[in-house]
């Protein structure tokens, strides 16, 4: 086995570091009254375009750090970090539409009033290692935009890519906006929410960890929780399924990044008639895949992050086994060091772990049905309620089967793999999947909270409204446009 390479370090910090941290925040966010909290929205933004040309003049190092410290293939970090930038410019775009349509008095029933977003306090953001740039700037950067202070705490694995960018953070933002924090979670967090001073808990990871977290605040009500957490999402492949297409699309969804997207396809439900056909097609795709380092040119499978990650793989293949299942490909969970080769594990039934674990990995379980009802139950008897794919052409059947799924999961994929993206579109999920809603201009919302000023229409009332806009007395009331 080759030597592990060394690709740096972090300072390890403790509760001294993390409680100075949050009292940064805190005291940069100052009730409101900080300079980042009360910066007009137009000067925010400019701050945020400076960090972005910062930032990109750091990609070479931060996709390089990405690659080498999640073993991400150097083309899918590169597209992390380009989608990150393409996110915070999308994001900065929403801000100034909707502080724009803000940007006026409404008179109703003879009350005139003005209503803002403004920001909560201080956030936590937490991101996950499969993500680590995209998922944690998806919180961070909407949270900062919205006036909030943030203390940032990056993955075990997706540390030191935050490194390049330091430098940016503290030459863009003022004193004490951005915090970062190099700790165990289960050392630090808890402690944070204790203090009672986290505002926003921001976390993509599991749901046991959310619940823990969320109940170690002192004043629950007080905490707004935006959490992507498990999910296992499932694909229902129909017998009139294009195959060709459905195979594509089923190794995207499954085996992208390992299976280390929250996304991936983790269960796949084909229809009794086509298994056998399906599972032979899909048999080939996955023996094509190309296995290697993550800086090789056009390479799909990569090393996962530890040796705790293969040994979670084997064990749930040496379930299934001992259960009735088979591997289906050649090699599939032959390991060396890190680097899994993918199995397809056929037939799943109730009662292996894969059946209902998230495996966040290289492996594809498969199931058959021959009712429908079969499939759909696995959704609604599932914890988890994140996306399914339907597979297949009858719009009769499509249609209806599209029906109850909208009910059982939040995003319904046609043809289609499982994801997120367009970063537009809505990202949430029902039962312990997530709570709150992501998309570019969902997360300004969910970082922020409507404040109004309102005030009876008489003559003097109105007077005083102006000569506070003209005067520009008030950051608050205001009619300034942000083009
Ligand atoms: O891990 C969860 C990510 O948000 C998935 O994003 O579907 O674009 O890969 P993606």
């Amino acid at each position: 086995m080759p030597a592990a390479v060394s690709i740096g370090s972090y300072p390890e910090m403790g509760e001294v570091q993390s409680n100075e941290a949050l009292d940064a925040a805190d005291a940069a966010y100052d009730n409101g009254r900080g300079t980042w909290p009360t910066m007009s929205v137009a000067d925010r933004i400019m701050c945020m375009q400076r960090f972005v040309a910062a930032m990109l003049e750091r990609r070479a190092e931060v996709v390089n750090l990405l690659m080498w410290e999640i073993g991400k293939s150097a083309a899918d970090s590169r597209k992390e970090f380009d989608r990150t930038v393409e996110y915070i410019r999308a994001t900065i775009e929403a801000l100034k539409d909707m502080d724009n349509a803000h940007s006026r008095f409404a008179v109703v029933e003879g009350t005139i009033g003005q209503v803002r977003r403004t920001p909560l306090g201080v956030v936590l953001c937490m991101g996950p290692y499969n993500y680590p740039l995209n998922e944690t700037f998806c919180t961070l950067i909407p949270a900062l935009l919205m006036g909030n202070t943030v203390v940032l705490k990056p993955p075990q694995y997706g540390t030191l890519l935050f490194e390049p960018l330091l430098e940016a953070f503290c030459d863009c933002f003022p004193p004490g906006v951005v915090n970062t924090i190099y700790a165990p979670s289960e050392i630090v967090v808890p402690r944070m929410l204790a203090s009672g001073k986290i505002n926003v808990l921001a976390l993509i990871g599991s749901s046991r960890v959310a619940d823990h977290l969320k109940k170690q605040h002192p004043k629950s009500h007080r905490l707004r929780a935006i959490l992507g957490l498990d999910a296992k999402n499932a694909a229902i492949v129909m017998p009139d399924a294009d195959l060709d297409l459905t195979v594509q699309e089923c190794v995207a969804g499954a085996l992208s990044f390992n299976g280390q997207r929250c996304t991936a396809l983790k269960m796949l439900i084909v229809h009794r008639t086509i298994v056998d056909d399906f599972l032979q097609r899909l048999t080939h795709a996955v023996e094509r895949l190309k296995i290697g380092m993550p800086w090789e040119d056009g390479v799909q499978i990569t090393p996962l992050p530890g040796p705790h990650r293969t040994r979670f793989m084997s064990e749930a293949l040496e379930d299934a086994y001992n259960k009735g299942a088979r591997i289906c490909n050649d090699g599939g969970g032959d390991f060396y060091g890190t680097l899994f080769r993918p199995a397809i594990v056929y037939p799943m039934r109730e009662g292996m772990k894969l059946y209902r674990e998230e495996q966040f990995g290289p492996l594809v379980p498969v199931m058959a049905f021959d009712d429908i009802e079969e499939a759909l139950n696995y959704i609604v008897t599932s914890d988890h309620g994140q996306q399914v794919s339907v597979f297949g052409s009858d719009p009769v059947q499509i249609g209806a089967l599209v029906d109850p799924l909208v009910y059982q999961v939040c995003r319904v994929n046609v043809n289609t793999q499982c994801q997120r993206g367009p970063d537009v579109f809505p990202f949430a999920g029902r039962k312990d999947s997530a709570e709150g809603t992501l998309s570019v201009s969902d997360a300004l919302r969910a970082f922020s909270i409507r404040s109004m000023v309102a005030t009876r229409a008489s003559e003097p009332n109105k007077a005083l409204l102006n000569a506070i806009v003209s005067g520009r007395h008030s950051a608050f009331i205001n009619t300034d446009f942000i083009f």
